[in-house]
């Protein structure tokens, strides 16, 4: 099996970035909001000082469900607060896109290694998550 520890410690530079400042945050969701009216419109009320720390805990469930298929139900929670937002395969694809953006910007020690199991990592968690949102 091939070592996931590239992946693991662009984790925790990412995460080092995401507890000193807003940065990273700020990247990603400026990214999001410019790729579609309809995204601008379900974060219109979201306070983004907030949104800093649920997206860390956003990544933490989907570093955690890489070591232990375990947390499942944790994926399925979050997959259940999307339920009434109608997103689709299209809408996970573009979140996973603007993080990839986002790792790539500030992991100053990023590569095609890195790349390649931050997608592996992303898709097995949005594979949980969309499973519950095309219910609602
Ligand atoms: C792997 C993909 C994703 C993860 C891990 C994730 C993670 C999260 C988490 C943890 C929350 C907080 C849930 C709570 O309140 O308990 C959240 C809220 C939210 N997410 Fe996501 N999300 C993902 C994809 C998306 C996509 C594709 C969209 C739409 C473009 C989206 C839009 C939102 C919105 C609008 C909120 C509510 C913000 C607020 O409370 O103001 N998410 N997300």
């Amino acid at each position: 099996m091939t070592s996931t520890a590239p992946f693991l410690e662009s984790y925790a530079r990412v995460m080092k970035t995401i507890q000193e400042s807003q940065t990273f945050t700020e990247a990603f969701y400026s990214k999001l909001l410019a790729a579609d009216e309809r995204y601008r419109k379900l974060f219109a009320d979201t306070e983004f000082k907030v949104q800093n720390n649920m997206l860390a805990m956003g990544l933490f469930q989907v570093y955690t469900y890489n070591m232990t298929k375990m947390v499942e139900h944790n994926l399925v929670k979050i997959g259940q607060a999307h339920g009434g937002m109608g997103l689709d395969a299209n809408d996970f694809a573009v979140w996973k896109q603007c993080m990839m953006e986002t790792v790539a910007q500030f992991d100053d020690q990023y590569d095609a290694t890195v790349e390649e199991q931050w997608e592996n990592v992303i898709d097995a968690s949005i594979a949980i998550i969309a499973k519950q949102t095309s219910k609602g």
